[in-house]
């Protein structure tokens, strides 16, 4: 059967733009910029995304177009051979456990627009939040149902640009606030005696986590992009979008956060529960909430379709030469009940009475993101770049990129010294940093 593929240029950047657009925009990005100083964190967060993440996502997106496949059969394709697979299947667990995660925030998501709309006391309950995660988790399983044209496409083209109208409505509504100017400040004053190595750390690992890379997204929307379109230019454009979509949350949450005297320094629970806090006390403020957890419902939902994705398009690439392939429906409720397992298990794991489910004083919802975060993710990234860097023919990324950029041969240096040379041993460091090694 033909694979589908994104209709157009557009369709691709916003397909893609809104998987990478999500909670670490919106929930992530301001906390992390609370902790590490401000205006200091946002430059070298910036500096970042350019060195780093924007080569590390057009050599996801490469490896997937160029061989049409998504994670699986991408490795093998480009490998030649069978030796390279246990990335790609450490990927789809990783991606797995991870969606099941990103299905208990989401869920919290969907029960603060709940509440902001309707008071539903029952809500803030175990079953609650468990109805939550379930109706997040069938929202994005029916995008996926129609397809990659008709559902991710078609939804993304109409979400995203939504979700941009609505940032600018809430920044202009802060704004308003007294004292809204301390929060814009405090995001772009640049100091730089903030700047330490651990800040540095901090911005390469939210850079990772923000714009998807090391997850198989990318590989796999990669293989949905047209033959004739310039991936280099298709990342750039995504990884502005994103980076504009991170400081834009920074400025719909900083002045509110001035203007009501708390510290940027809140931490996970910034959005969940300072804000909650702060809506309550503002003019009009119930609006104001209504749309800002509406937003953040679009931003993570949209991103936890490209996660559940990326297995949808394993299994059936897997099974595409078997003499009963699965279908995309099938692969779909297969990988949905998985990932729902995960989440509502880790759900459960947060309540004392639960303890088969807490380990070591943590809960599996803990150590789902502590084992994903800061060890497998990290292999993977490893894996990914040593693959392309050292064992796949060069040729490839030449191809994808002598029609657009000719002779340039500097680039293609530039570009190679660092995927082999430097980002292996940065990854390291953002591993060891998250493990507190460092
Ligand atoms: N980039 C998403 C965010 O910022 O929330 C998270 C994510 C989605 C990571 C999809 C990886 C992925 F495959």
């Amino acid at each position: 059967m033909e694979k589908e593929k994104f209709t157009s240029r557009f369709g691709a950047i916003m397909a893609t733009a809104s998987g990478a657009v999500g909670l670490g925009n919106i929930w992530k990005f301001p906390y992390m910029l609370g902790q590490n100083g401000g205006g200091a964190f946002l430059l070298v967060y910036i500096v970042c995304v350019i060195c780093f993440g924007l080569p590390l996502m057009i050599t996801e997106f490469v490896m997937g177009k160029s061989s049409g496949q998504s994670v699986r059969g991408a490795y093998q394709t480009l490998a030649g051979n069978n030796r390279w697979n246990f990335v790609p299947i450490l990927t789809c667990l990783t991606v797995m456990f991870i969606t099941g995660f990103y299905l208990v925030i989401t869920g919290w998501c969907v029960k603060y627009f709940w509440i902001s709309i309707v008071d539903g006391a029952w809500l803030q309950s175990m079953g609650g939040n468990i109805v939550c995660s379930l109706v997040a988790a069938l929202i994005s399983m029916g995008v996926l149902w129609m397809g990659v044209n008709k559902g991710i496409e078609r939804l993304s083209k109409i979400f995203m640009p939504i979700l941009l109208v609505l940032l600018v409505v809430l920044i202009v509504c802060v704004l308003l606030l007294d004292g809204a100017g301390k929060g814009l400040s405090f995001l772009f004053a640049f100091d730089a005696s903030k700047i330490t190595s651990r800040t540095v750390l901090n911005a390469l690992g939210q850079c990772f986590y923000s714009l998807s890379i090391g997850m198989g997204a990318l590989i796999t929307f990669g293989s949905y992009i047209p033959k004739k379109q310039n991936v280099a230019s298709t990342a750039a454009e995504i990884v502005g979008i994103d980076t504009l979509v991170a400081i834009m949350a920074g400025c719909a949450i900083f002045p509110a956060v001035f203007a009501f005297g708390i510290s940027p320094e809140q931490g996970p629970q910034l959005v969940f529960s300072v804000l909650p806090a702060i809506f309550g006390q503002m003019p009009g403020g119930q609006i104001v909430s209504v749309l800002f957890y509406f937003l953040l419902c679009i931003a993570a939902i949209t991103s936890a379709v490209s996660l559940l994705e990326v297995l949808v398009a394993s299994l059936m690439d897997l099974t595409e030469k078997r003499p009963r392939p699965i279908s995309r429906h099938k692969g779909l409720i297969y990988a949905g009940a998985a990932c729902l397992l995960i989440s509502v298990l880790c759900t459960l794991s947060l309540s004392a009475d639960n303890k088969w489910l807490i380990l070591g004083g943590k809960t599996l919802f803990d150590w789902v993101d502590i084992i994903t975060s800061n060890f497998l993710l990290p292999i993977i990234a490893l894996g990914t770049v040593v693959f392309f860097g050292w064992f796949v023919d060069k040729k490839v990324m030449h191809e994808e990129m002598a029609p657009y950029y000719g002779k340039q041969k500097w680039t293609m240096n530039v570009y190679y010294f660092l995927i082999r040379w430097c980002f292996p041993g940065l990854i390291l460091l953002i591993a060891l940093n998250s493990i507190g090694l460092l």
